[in-house]
């Protein structure tokens, strides 16, 4: 059975933005949030608290964070790879944070320049910082249905990681397919294991659509149980260590197919569509989701 609600979590501001070449100004970031935040949208990935030297677009993350309109019941979280970054993150006024994972050696390693383990003493610090400071810490595991560099993960070191996060007191684990290789088939052998160690109200799907298979991937999620999606407005995006990824599921994609199928988010299409076409006139590009491009209407 599908469920009747899902929360759609829009990373665009953040993992959409950070692998832009062309530094976008604070005030257009700022200006995206805000529109996205009229959309509807519950949770709304405002930045992240990383090194400018490794990920420069990410650099005015303050700025971002203290120029938002906040609006009631919208939550901004923000990702925290070490204790420096949770402090900085609440000095500037982050409510909510995420620690991000890997279930692959390698891109740990590329990514965040440490192992799999000392990621996870690294998240430790951070999430006893946050419990000090009651601020709720999400979970992101990266390569769960594929690595850049190590090629096929299995479906029990993810499950490892998600348990090792959830246990740590992560409210939410968001499993990520970095490099979108995925199909509904290794989705559903991944969630299967997963499932079995992290209670599934407690799962995300995070999806990139290389292949073209996000939308049926998230499809046999939800019919999993999974209720929370993560999504990327004007499909923007990929990481800066997964070259030749491309963007998250456009969130105007997943939502047309969320409504299609009488699940309720909350958020209001025209006001995402418009907020997509705000970022692609401002990064001179093509909209990546094929419902922002489509022109029958029904
Ligand atoms: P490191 O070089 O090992 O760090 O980087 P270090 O502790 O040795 O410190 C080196 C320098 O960085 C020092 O500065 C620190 O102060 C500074 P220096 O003395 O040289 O001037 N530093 C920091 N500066 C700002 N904020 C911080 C911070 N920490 C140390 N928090 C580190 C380790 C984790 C910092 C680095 O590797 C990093 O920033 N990585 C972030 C990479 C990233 O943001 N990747 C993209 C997000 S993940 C993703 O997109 C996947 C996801 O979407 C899910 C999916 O799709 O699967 C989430
Ligand atoms: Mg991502």
């Amino acid at each position: 059975a599908l469920p009747e609600k899902v929360k759609v979590v829009e990373v665009g501001p953040r993992d959409g933005l950070q692998n832009e070449k062309t530094i976008v100004s604070a005030e257009t970031k700022i200006h995206l949030i805000n529109m996205l935040s009229e959309s509807g949208l519950p949770v709304i990935e405002a930045t992240s608290f990383v090194s400018p030297k490794w990920v420069p677009q990410m650099a005015d993350q303050v700025e971002v964070m203290r120029g938002i309109c906040r609006k009631p019941g919208v939550s901004y979280p923000v990702l925290t790879p070490n204790l420096k970054g949770f402090q900085a993150a609440v000095e500037a006024g982050a409510t909510e944070v995420a620690i991000f994972g890997a279930a692959s050696e390698l891109f740990s390693k590329k990514n965040i320049n440490c192992s799999v383990d000392e990621s996870l003493q690294r998240f430790d610090e951070v999430m006893k910082a946050a419990k000090e400071a009651g601020v709720p810490v999400r979970g992101y595991v990266s390569c769960v249905l594929g690595c850049p560099y190590e090629g096929k993960v299995a479906p029990a070191k993810v499950a490892h990681v998600a348990k090792s996060l959830y246990s740590m007191g992560c409210y939410e684990i968001s499993l990520g397919d970095t490099i979108g290789v995925g199909t509904p088939g290794s989705m559903t052998e991944m969630l299967e294991a997963v499932s079995r160690e992290v209670p599934v109200s407690a799962l995300a799907v995070h999806c990139h659509d290389t292949y073209g298979q996000a939308l049926a991937n998230i499809l046999v999620a939800l019919q999993m149980g999974v209720s929370v999606v993560d999504s990327s407005v004007a499909g923007l995006g990929g990481c800066p260590y997964a070259q030749g990824a491309s963007g998250n599921v456009a969130t105007e994609d997943v939502i047309y197919m969320l409504h299609g199928l009488g699940i309720q988010t909350g958020v209001d299409l025209s006001k995402l569509i418009d907020a997509g076409a705000f970022i692609c006139r401002t990064l001179n590009r093509k909209s990546n989701s094929k419902v922002a491009q489509a022109t029958c209407k029904l």
